[in-house]
């Protein structure tokens, strides 16, 4: 890294060998909050320590959680009991961690104390009134700063209200903010979405001992959550990260002669739209040792260097895949023809505004594209990407990532600006790439 904390990639040679891909940062952020909420220890295996985690372990143990990191690496939880965390000192710093900030509002929304909370400058423009409506329905007293954004203080409901609420965008940290209040708040808590977001929350709720039931009805798919049950400590092994998987799987795709292997990648059905994608792109992936592991699917990939061509993306696929339209859009200027990606409103409220992050990279890189107001067309060519820009990213790890992916193929290389982003999720980044054949400095 740079003094002025950039990075550079620049042309590489084949992509070669194994990469262990860091855990699941939604898995991490769940495990240290269920485990808080738990009694007994929780055992956590294969946690991510990239910064936005590392947030969630700090407001937990403000908040009065037992929390430990052995010389192993394994994370220890001592949880309080739901309803048992007590009123932080100071205020939480979420740091750049939306997740982080929007799950625990619901936690705190059904606790009777009251929370300050911020998040870096990023964090503090993002949209927080989309947890703070539902939770003042259940109760809850949010003041925000203008516009909804933080910092703002959150005094949890004495006799907090059970709701039915339908997800007026497809959200999984909104689904999760109000299922988390539901665990304190006596009766059932219902959030009906139209499209299915993903479900680590449902998932781990139960590996933790709650009754989560799930139902398909006409107004969509209805979880429920069976208030005031008590969360059992369970053990947790964190899959690695289908999002961060998919940097270097695009490197590998769009350099020539390359073959990686990355074992132990999350497939959860609503988080791999990225790899089905790719796949249709023409993208040579192979999913081996396919298992189940504490209630998730996971799988071996093997992915070889490919000639893709460009495609239509469907919007109702965003969802699963939402996190990884950055290095889509990267794999798309590799592509042959055009790529259209529709239905991306919900990138406009991400790390930063992606869609015109993402659009404004690639002009700079000499890629031709069409930003909308919710899509985006990219016209490729696999072997014709200039790059030779100066990528400016919002400090957006996946901007960061992206375009480092870029500068592995294109001609000329591709500087990253404010590139310490990327320790949010994935902290060994460059130099895991270049263990691989990258060139990243
Ligand atoms: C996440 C949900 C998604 C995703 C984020 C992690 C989660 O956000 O973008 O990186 O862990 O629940 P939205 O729910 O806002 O789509």
């Amino acid at each position: 890294m740079t003094s002025d904390n950039s990075l550079s990639s620049t042309p590489s040679s084949s992509l070669k060998g194994t990469v262990k891909v860091p855990g699941d940062k939604s898995i991490s952020h769940r495990s240290l909050m269920f485990g808080a909420l738990a009694i007994g220890k929780t055992n956590v295996f294969g946690m991510l320590e990239g910064e936005d985690v590392l947030a969630t372990a700090k407001a937990m143990r403000a908040l009065g959680a037992h929390v430990e990191r052995d010389d192993q690496g394994v994370w220890h939880i001592e949880g309080r009991g739901i309803g048992g965390l007590c009123e932080p000192e100071d205020v939480l710093d979420m740091g750049n961690s939306g997740t982080s900030a929007r799950l625990l509002m619901g936690i705190l929304g059904s606790h009777p104390i009251t929370t300050f909370m911020t998040g870096d400058a990023s964090l503090r423009k993002r949209p927080m009134g989309r947890v703070a409506n539902p939770l003042a329905e259940m109760g809850t007293q949010v003041h925000c700063r203008s516009g909804q954004r933080l910092p703002l203080m959150v005094q949890g409901a004495e006799t907090p209200m059970p709701i039915r609420y339908k997800l007026p965008m497809a959200s999984a940290q909104v689904k999760s903010c109000i299922l988390l209040a539901g665990l304190n708040t006596p009766g059932e808590t219902t959030v009906i979405e139209t499209e299915h977001t993903r479900d680590h929350t449902e998932l781990m709720l139960r590996h933790f001992g709650a009754e989560v039931r799930v139902t398909q009805t006409e107004e969509g798919r209805e979880t429920t959550i069976v208030g005031q049950p008590e969360l059992k400590a369970a053990d947790v092994h964190v899959p690695s990260d289908p999002s961060s998987a998919a940097f270097p799987t695009v490197a590998a795709l769009i350099n020539e002669g390359s073959e990686l292997r990355l074992p132990g990648i999350g497939m959860n059905p609503h988080r791999n739209g990225i790899y089905i994608t790719l796949k249709e792109m023409g993208a040579d992936i192979t999913l081996e040792n396919e298992r189940t592991e504490a209630g998730e699917p996971v799988a071996d990939l093997v992915v070889r260097a490919s000639k893709l061509k460009g495609i239509t993306v469907p919007a109702e696929r965003a969802p699963s895949m939402i996190d990884e339209y950055p290095i889509l859009a990267i794999a798309a200027s590799f592509a042959e023809g055009k790529t259209i990606m529709e239905g991306l409103g919900e990138l406009r409220v991400k790390e930063s505004d992606r869609l015109s992050a993402v659009a404004n990279g690639l002009k700079a890189c000499g890629v031709t594209c069409e930003e909308g107001d919710d899509y985006l067309i990219v016209e490729g060519s696999p072997t014709d990407v200039k790059g030779g820009g100066t990528i400016t990213t919002h400090f957006d790890h996946r901007i960061a990532m992206s375009f480092l992916v870029m500068g592995m193929a294109a001609k000329e290389p591709v500087k990253v600006l404010d590139a310490d982003a990327i320790d949010t999720s994935f902290p060994d980044f460059a130099k895991l790439m270049n263990g691989l054949g990258a060139q990243i400095g």
